[in-house]
């Protein structure tokens, strides 16, 4: 089994040193080779997806990603900057499932901001749509207009094909699960978003025993605040997934704690953390590896099929928790605060 190292920029090189561990320690002859990615790749080639790069994951079977970005960049030219390299990759491997669970582990019931008994219990899974939708429609870009004013402009735009095979993804999902979908549009006002609607109720008859649900996008912004619990799927296109999907991290504690599959049509996929770069948290190994070492546990179970090593993982993540471990970001009174390197250590330990 071939796995695609890509660190990328800011503490990505630190979770990702974590995981890595993890993964080295379930004795499986995983075989990891590092490749820049980001920032990283941009100093390595003068490009943020170099080719040998896309070359490696493109012959792995899974890719282990850290995360890309760094203010530093932010003047670059937009084709140069790090973020692109994240979106080729996803959609030079057609990586158009995302998913995003978020799952409170009891033990952070108090690091959340929301009150205990919103969130104790929650599980959600948010599925996003990732190559497609205002992200990558055309036309797009920044231009001046006859009057001398620039005007930029994205569009958005989905086939009926991708909004149907991300559909099946949910529904495949929900079915594993409590057979509830929650499909979140804006069909008040976007067309593109009726036809996701459409294609959805279409798809839902495949399905009889899934209980299909709709939801505009700014009210799902809202219900995931006041009642989360009411969800168990949640699929949606790229954007508004991109941004339910942080605000639901915040339910389960921190961003820090969430992981993400991205998959394509076969189930070769790209694990990452749901959180960012953080440029700010750099090199000081204080971040949480948690979110990377639970993405690692997802490439078990949904590219290796390995259910059981999966449940390793998740389990000794849980327990390192249980015995009082917390990074910054999700300590409270009463634990014991740890570097990011030493809550890798103490998953290790839990493993064994
Ligand atoms: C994410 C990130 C990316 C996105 C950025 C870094 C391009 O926010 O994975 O959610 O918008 O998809
Ligand atoms: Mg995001």
């Amino acid at each position: 089994m071939k796995i695609a190292v890509l660190p990328g920029d800011g503490i990505g090189p630190e979770i990702v040193a974590q995981a890595v561990k993890v993964l080295d320690a379930l004795n499986l002859n995983l075989e990891m080779t590092e490749a820049p990615i980001g920032g990283a790749g941009y100093e390595a080639s003068g490009d943020p997806l170099p080719a040998d790069t896309l070359q490696l994951a493109k012959e792995a079977d899974a890719v282990l990603l850290g995360a890309v970005g760094d203010w530093k960049y932010d003047t670059l030219e937009r084709h140069l900057r790090p973020e692109r390299g994240l979106l080729r990759i996803r959609k030079e491997l057609n990586l158009f499932a995302n998913l995003r669970p978020a799952l409170l582990y009891p033990e952070l019931a108090d690091a959340s901001t929301l009150k205990p008994e919103v969130v104790s219990g929650l599980d959600i899974m948010i599925v996003r749509e990732l190559t497609g939708d205002i992200y990558f429609g055309q036309p797009r870009g920044i231009s001046t207009l006859a009057n001398g004013e620039r005007e930029g402009v994205n569009t958005m735009r989905y086939a009926e094909s991708e909004i149907r095979r991300i559909g099946r993804v949910a529904f495949d999902i929900a079915m594993k699960r409590n057979k509830k979908v929650c499909s979140v549009d804006k069909a008040n006002v976007l067309e593109c978003t009726e036809l996701w609607r459409q294609v959805m109720i279409e798809l839902s008859a495949d399905y009889p025993e899934v209980e299909l649900s709709h939801m505009y996008v700014d009210n799902a912004a809202m219900q995931l605040i006041r009642a989360p619990k009411q969800f168990d799927v949640m699929v949606t296109g790229n954007i508004f997934g991109d941004i339910l999907s942080d605000e639901a991290s915040m339910l389960t504690g921190s961003i820090g704690m969430l992981p993400s599959a991205s998959l394509d049509a076969n189930n070769k996929g790209m694990y990452e953390p749901s959180h960012g770069s953080a440029p700010d948290l750099a090199g000081k190994n204080i971040a949480n590896p948690l979110a990377t070492i639970l993405s690692a546990a997802m490439m078990m179970r949904y590219t290796f099929n390995d259910e059981l090593h999966a449940l390793k993982i998740e389990n000794a993540v849980k327990k390192a928790l249980a015995q009082g471990y917390r990074t910054a970001d999700i300590v409270t009174a009463g634990c014991k605060k740890v570097s990011c390197s030493d809550m890798g250590n103490a998953v290790l330990a839990a493993l064994n």
